[in-house]
């Protein structure tokens, strides 16, 4: 049967490949940050973005404020990977008095408590990697009224589970605190609506689910987010923070701007994935992703592989995936690189070895999983494990 895909298959949960329009937006001639182009990528890029964070609509147009909508929130671009505007975020508007709430289910929530114990006090909740939150757990916890904010990891990419942000934000509104997501590798690629949930930030990293390039992220804020973060500031005791100064970087964004000399090519890339984004249209971009997620769940189950995550919150852009083998699992997996040019990635921490994890973000294709699952089937064959030959298997059926 002829076969849509010939090239590598990278199914990494960011960076994603990016395509031959995003090379060409990378490569874009010198301009200077304080001229009227670069004010046009700024305004451009700041609405697009709010497509998919799924924020009210604005304009692309140069000093139309294209930033901020009529829900209240704004869009801010970071210089830096999704690690700094989540440290943006905490560090603007949380004191050392602040009490965050941090439950986790895998490494990047605990990086997310981490980096809250830098600058506020935190409870972190950390619980077994990949099983859901407890939420009548952190709806008590919440309910002794001394808290001022729940941040969670949305979609925790070392696990390949989605957290049930909805039930989050009503318990977060129920109790009154903030709500502050890392939506590293969930804006873009699945359902996420900061304005019906509340939340006052959501962060995002270029090179996930937008297909866009590393180093560049951006967040969302809300109106409450902004007053508090003004409030905090303004304490004698408020954490320092000078390049990542968030209350200068909304007001340079105000003018199309970013404070300090941005990542140019960067931003000029991104807003080239952004418009693939918009061509697509970000809810079938939610779809496909639910769709190749499904497809890479329902086959590998019925192989006999068993998941990592907790059945009803499995995620729809990264599946993590238990080797029927720790023992040669990453062999497998170099070998799939090498000899398939066919890329996933591996397990993290404590579960390095035991598990693989298969990106179903950006711009992947059905074509692209068919054809890679096909190769991974080939490459867990060649390793010994007994599975149907290929005429018999018909990978294809997974994936309508
Ligand atoms: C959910 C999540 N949060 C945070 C990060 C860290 O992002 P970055 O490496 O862009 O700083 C990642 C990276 O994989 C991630 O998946």
């Amino acid at each position: 049967m002829a076969i849509g895909w010939s090239g590598t298959c990278w199914f990494i949960p960011g960076p994603t490949w990016l395509t031959p329009t995003v090379l060409e937006g990378l490569a874009q001639p010198t301009m200077t940050h304080r001229s009227p182009e670069f004010k046009v990528v700024m305004a451009e890029l700041h609405g697009r973005l709010r497509h998919s964070f799924a924020l009210s609509p604005t304009t692309t147009e140069i000093g139309q404020q294209a930033q901020e909508g009529e829900d209240g929130y704004s869009v801010v671009v970071v210089s830096g990977s999704g690690t700094a505007a989540m440290e943006m975020v905490i560090a603007n508007r949380f004191g050392p008095d602040d009490r965050v709430l941090v439950p986790t289910n895998g490494k990047f929530g605990e990086r997310v408590a981490q980096m809250c114990e830098n600058f506020t006090c935190v409870t972190h909740l950390k619980g077994e990697w990949g099983r859901a939150f407890d939420l009548g757990e952190i709806d008590s916890i919440l309910s002794n009224g001394t808290f001022d904010g729940l941040a969670i990891c949305h979609n925790e990419t070392s696990t390949g589970i989605t957290q049930d942000a909805p039930e989050l934000a009503r318990i977060a509104e129920k109790h009154g605190v903030s709500f502050i997501l890392d939506g590293i590798t969930s804006v873009g690629g699945l359902p996420v609506y900061p304005a019906e949930w509340k939340a006052e930030a959501v962060v995002v990293g270029g090179q996930k689910c937008t297909a866009g390039p590393s180093g560049i992220s951006a967040v969302a804020i809300s109106e409450s987010y902004i007053q508090k973060m003004i409030k905090n500031r303004e304490k004698e005791n408020s954490s320092p923070v000078y390049y990542l100064d968030l209350i200068q970087a909304l007001k340079k964004a105000a003018d199309d701007q970013t404070p300090w000399t941005p990542s140019i090519n960067l931003c000029t890339g991104w807003v080239a994935a952004l418009r693939e984004q918009d061509e697509e249209g970000i809810e079938k971009r939610w779809k496909r992703c639910e769709s190749l997620a499904k497809g890479v769940r329902n086959m590998f189950t019925s192989l006999g592989f068993e998941l990592f995550a907790d059945e009803n919150q499995r995620s729809n852009t990264v599946t993590a995936i238990f080797y029927p083998e720790p023992d040669w699992g990453e062999e497998w997996r170099r070998w799939m690189a090498v000899e398939k040019d066919t890329h996933v990635i591996g397990g993290q921490d404590h579960v390095k070895g035991r598990i693989f994890r298969v990106g179903t973000m950006g711009v992947t294709s059905r074509e692209e999983m068919i054809e890679g699952c096909r190769r991974m089937i080939e490459g867990f064959r060649h390793f010994g494990m007994d599975l149907p030959p290929h005429d018999y298997l018909d990978v294809e059926s997974y994936f309508r």
